[in-house]
Formats: structure tokens, sequence, C-alpha cells
């Protein structure tokens, strides 16, 4: 198969996340619930995920929140900062993760730039909508369907100068840019394990720079006579048991990325996916790049896009057809009515993958 769905999961997984997994299950009980062997072993487990975690990310290490998806991540940032019928600023590029969130809670949404590939465009709208005085603002890193990847530090720093706090969601970028927790002052980061992390599907990282609330209420492990969850973190946001297998193969990923190197991991992403990019618009594609693109590339053909995800498919070629769960970016494209075919490069991109790939293209008739 030529894999080309990073973009919704990193597939296959490491050979060291597979072994973590399958040690954590062998050995690792309930972590914070007791202090014979096996459950110290999942507390070191767990704690060794927050940690490189934090590493990575400029965190520190008890504001690592873990969680089972960046969607819980973001429920939880957004849920913290925006009460019903407040103003939120968001790009135009956000998931349903983020819109359908801010829609459940009768936010008012303002969109603050909508053109592809244009920095320019997108710090000046906005700037625009920010001076409407929104109460937070929540903008993705790179856009799912398109790899636009926004200019998310001067977006920051424009929410600084005016003390908006701001969610970012790294759902495309952790792993491959850099995000930093402490340089951007973000009151949340959110992202999930199993992306550019290689971790397993069900873990996702939850980054506090601000108060979170919680969003799930039970037992901690600690502090068991308090009704109301306990204040410390990352207490106040994990009850219930914690997916240990997952978190040691999250653990286990994040070390494949950090040995490797996010920009390394990044530069080999890119290289394909602009020889992609120009191998689909010399078959006659129609092909969406342009400047600041990350390792996703959308496309379209003749006809419509998941009669012609299947026909790759049925040639071994693993691509996602449709509107990817994010509307909202394809009205910016003006792609809402057709979708779009998106290829998405993971860590172990390479020339042959493209190549293959670019074959098969050829022979669509
Ligand atoms: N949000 C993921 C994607 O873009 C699942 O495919």
């Amino acid at each position: 198969m030529i894999y080309l769905d990073s973009g919704a999961t990193s597939f296959p997984k490491p050979l060291p996340v597979r072994r973590a997994v399958a040690r954590a299950l062998a050995v690792c009980a309930n972590p914070g619930r007791g202090g014979y062997a096996a459950a110290r072993e999942a507390d070191r487990t767990v704690y060794a995920c927050r940690e490189a975690a934090g590493k990575l990310f400029s965190c520190p290490t008890e504001r690592v929140v873990l969680t089972n998806s960046c969607t819980q991540g973001l429920n939880i940032a957004i849920r913290s900062l925006v009460s019903p019928g407040d103003r939120v600023v968001i790009s135009g590029f956000e998931h349903n993760a983020v819109t359908r969130t801010l829609y459940g809670l009768g936010a008012e949404m303002v969109i603050g730039g909508r053109k592809l590939w244009d920095w320019d465009d997108t710090l000046e709208k906005f700037e625009d909508a920010l001076r409407k005085r929104p109460k937070a603002a929540v903008f993705t890193h790179v856009s799912n369907v398109f790899g636009y990847i926004l200019p998310v530090e001067a977006m920051a720093a424009l929410c600084r100068e005016r003390n908006i706090p701001f969610i970012l969601d790294a759902a495309q970028s952790a792993g491959s840019l850099t995000v930093d927790l402490g340089k951007l002052g973000a009151h949340f980061i959110a992202m999930p394990g199993h992306k550019g992390l290689l971790g397993p599907q069900g873990t996702g990282l939850l980054l506090c720079g601000g108060e979170p609330k919680p969003l799930l209420f039970g037992g901690t492990g600690s502090a068991s006579l308090l009704q109301e969850m306990p204040e410390e973190l990352p207490d106040r946001l994990e009850p219930g048991t914690l997916n240990v297998p997952g978190f040691a193969g999250l653990a286990a990923g994040i070390r494949c990325v950090a040995e490797r190197g996010p920009e390394t991991i990044f530069r080999n992403e890119h290289r394909e996916t602009l020889r992609c990019a120009r191998g689909l618009e010399t078959l006659g594609f129609e092909v969406f790049t342009g400047e600041h693109q990350a390792a996703t590339l959308s496309f379209r053909g003749k006809g419509d896009c998941q009669e012609l995800a299947d026909w790759f498919a049925a040639r071994g070629v693993a691509l996602r057809a449709g509107l990817h769960c994010a509307p909202l970016a394809h009205e910016s494209a003006g792609t809402v009515d057709t979708g779009t075919v998106r290829a998405s490069f993971g860590w172990e991109a390479s020339q042959a993958q493209s190549q293959n790939f670019l074959q098969i293209a050829g022979r669509f008739p």
C-alpha cells in the first residue's frame, strides 16, 4: 500500500511504539492507584510520556494533560475560555472539532482570514477580527485539508498585544513544526498523539498555559475526600483510568520524533508534497498548492472526488476524499460543493512513495 493518509493518522506505527504498547499491557496496572510494583510501573510509564511531551513543546511536565484525542483537548480548552454568547475569532481553516464545539456553546464566530497561502491577508483579516474585542481566539497551525501553514507566531503576538487568550490547534503540526507553549504564550495547545507524534489512536495531549476547567468528573486517585475535582494539574483534567498502553506508545512515538528531529521530518515530507504537487499538475489534475504548505495536498480530477479516491484505493493508494471534517476550510477555498481528494505525507515519506503514487495517477483515465 502507498499510505498517503497521515493527516488522519500515522500508519503503520513504528516498531518501538508497538513494542511499548505490548510491554505496557504486560507490566502496567492502574497508575496513581497503588504502591505495588505494577502500579508504580504504570506511574513511571505515564510520567515518561508527560515528560517527553513537556520537553518537546516547552511545557512544564505537570501541565501536559493526557487526553484521548485532540478533539477532547479542544473541547476542554474552548469550554474553559468561552461561555454561551461569547464572541470568538477563528481562522477560516478550522476543523469541526473547533467549529462544532463553538456552535454547540452558542458562541459567535468571527472569521479572521480565509485566503489560502497568503500570510499578509491572513494577518490583516485576523487583526481586523481581533478589533471586535472577542473573548478568545482559536486557530489551527496547519489546515488539515490544504496543508496551509498559518502565521501562528504573528497571530499569537497579535493576541498577546491585546490580552486575548488563544488556543492553538496543533493537530497537523505537532511532530513536524515547532510548537512552543512558552514562546507562543498560548492559553492552550491541543494535539493528537496518533498523527505526527506517531502514537496509538485514542491518545492526545493538551498543553495548559492557562487554567482549564474540567470537562469530565470522577476519581483521580488523589484527594478522594474532596467532592470537587482537585485543583492540581494534571489531576483536575484526568479522572478515570488512563490509557496506559496508549501513552506508553505515545512516549515511544515522541522519542522517535525527537531522535529524527521535527525539522528533518518536515523537510522530508515537504519535499515529497511538492514533488507530488508538480507531478499531479503535469498529469492535468487541479492541485491546491502554494507558499507556506506543509505535508498535505488537496487535488481534484474529472468527476467525483470520492470516486477518484476509490479508484486510487483499488490500486493500493490510501487517500482521503470529501470535506475532511472541515467544511469551513472548503468554503474558504471554494471547494465545499465538490470536496477534494487529499494526499497527506508522514514521517517516512520518500521519493519512491511519491514516484509510485504519480505512476498510478498517470493511469487515471
Ligand atoms: N482530522 C483528521 C483528518 O484530517 C481525522 O483526517
